[in-house]
């Protein structure tokens, strides 16, 4: 790695980054925020690594998900807890299903910087650069708020930590009420045709913690200290450079601002600069595949990124589209399978399914979410492969943005609490049904339910 360093990537091009109008304003922010003290430990990150490890080779498995974009206005409480404790309800439902131990990485603490399909935007006639998130610029449509402004790497990175340090406090606190099923919000399950099995799911789910809080005379939430890990997309390289650190008596570099990072597909281009970025860190890394992905590509990518096939290294996140994932799916499943390396396969079942309602919303439909998922299972069972994942935009409040699910929210019910800046996230109900339905899913798969 001599020709490395972490800011190595500055001699390549780099997409998706942000015109900052005054140059020296943003290196002197990021020299600031180059020796603020870290937001995650580097031990943290090599047991987030040996957890993702185990899980490619069969025996755990990943639930990841959150906001497709944090906000600073949502850096608050309730909004904090609602996610925290639907990720971490789903993970007792798909640990009942997969028999498996979960670890649970939440989009959060970081997830501020945007990829953008357009550099500008132009409503009635004036063009204004794109809202890239709130680590670039802000989302009100005026010159000064869509102005790049560097300080908001500094306050993105407070927010982070504010979020982060919230978050330790709640898992050392125990979140022992939440194991428990009777304290879950059940009470959408009733408008659903499933009902009685979701009312047995919950059940028996709270039996077991009974059961094993019995035998150890210890409250669940203690029984084994629920791990958080963190992740967002490494797309803002001048952030991510003023993050990565060496640590004592460790080798290499250590991106110290999430524990789990993650390539966009719109700046996986070899001989790109966030390409050299991710190459030198020594965190487990994801990379999301879409359908543009094609297996040369992807080899290239195993070579440059996942050299020596180190365990844990490398998760691919596929997001295909219920419609698409038949189509590219195998093809990149048998490169990997060519190249005799191991990685954690997850499926994103949201960014391949985004549409528009007639009246131009986004929004995504809880059945086509579900179908890839479903296919996705299926694709690499029958390949040898193991799908060892989940990735999902949701949150813990009861927005209407995905249509669908028990209730049936349809295209109207999008215009009462859609709150999301950039993607569709489930919400609450939603997500925790399509936790049940996978999990069903995956025990039906192991021959037994
Ligand atoms: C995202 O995860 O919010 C995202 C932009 O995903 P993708 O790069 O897969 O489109
Ligand atoms: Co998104």
């Amino acid at each position: 790695m001599s020709d490395w360093s972490p800011k190595s990537w500055q001699s390549r091009p780099a997409s998706q980054q942000p015109a900052y109008p005054d140059q020296s304003a943003l290196l002197d922010t990021a020299a600031k925020l180059s020796e603020l003290p870290p937001l995650v430990t580097s031990w943290e990150v090599e047991s987030l690594k040996e957890q993702l490890a185990e899980a490619a080779r069969g025996r755990r498995f990943l639930l990841q998900g959150g906001d497709c974009a944090e906000s600073f206005d949502e850096c608050e409480s309730n909004n904090i807890t609602g996610k925290l404790k639907i990720l971490l309800q789903m993970s007792l439902i798909l640990v009942h299903g997969t028999k498996k131990r979960v670890i649970r990485v939440g989009r959060f603490a970081g997830q501020y910087a945007k990829p953008r399909s357009e550099d500008n935007e132009t409503i009635d006639g004036v063009t204004l650069p794109a809202y890239r998130g709130d680590l670039v610029n802000r989302i009100a449509f005026t010159e000064e708020d869509r102005r790049p402004d560097p300080t908001l790497m500094l306050r993105g990175y407070e927010r982070a930590a504010l979020t982060l340090n919230f978050i330790r406090a709640l898992i050392d606190g125990g979140f022992a009420d939440l194991h428990h099923p009777e304290y879950w919000d059940l009470d959408f399950v009733k408008h659903s045709p499933h009902a009685e099995e979701y009312h047995r799911l919950a059940q028996t789910i709270g039996e077991s913690i009974r059961f094993m809080e019995t035998i150890s005379n210890t409250p669940a939430g203690q029984l084994n200290r629920v791990d958080f890990f963190t992740s967002h997309e490494g797309l803002h390289l001048f952030y991510e450079q003023a993050q990565t650190r060496q640590v004592p008596r460790r080798e290499g570099w250590y991106n110290l601002a999430a524990h789990l990072p993650w390539l966009g597909m719109r700046t996986a281009n070899v001989g790109g600069a966030h390409v050299e970025y991710f190459r030198g860190i020594r965190n487990p890394i994801g990379i999301k595949l879409g359908p543009s992905m094609t297996p040369s590509w992807l080899s290239e990518l195993l070579d440059i990124l996942h050299p020596d096939d180190e365990p844990g290294r490398l998760t691919l996140i596929h997001r295909m589209g219920a419609h698409g994932i038949a189509r590219h799916l195998p093809a990149l499943i048998e490169t990997v399978q060519q190249s005799g390396k191991t990685v954690l396969w997850c499926c994103d079942p949201m960014h391949g399914n985004t549409e528009k309602t007639a009246e131009g919303i986004k929004t995504r439909k809880f059945e086509h979410i579900l179908a890839e998922l479903e296919q996705a299972f299926e694709i690499h069972q029958q390949m040898g492969s193991y799908l060892g994942g989940v990735h999902f935009e949701l949150t813990g409040d009861n927005v209407t943005e995905c249509t669908g699910g028990a209730r049936g929210l349809n295209d109207e019910d999008l215009k009462r609490r859609y709150k999301s800046q950039v993607d569709p996230r489930l919400n609450y109900e939603q997500a925790l049904e399509m936790a049940m339905r996978i999990a069903k899913r995956v025990a039906e798969m192991n021959g037994g339910v």
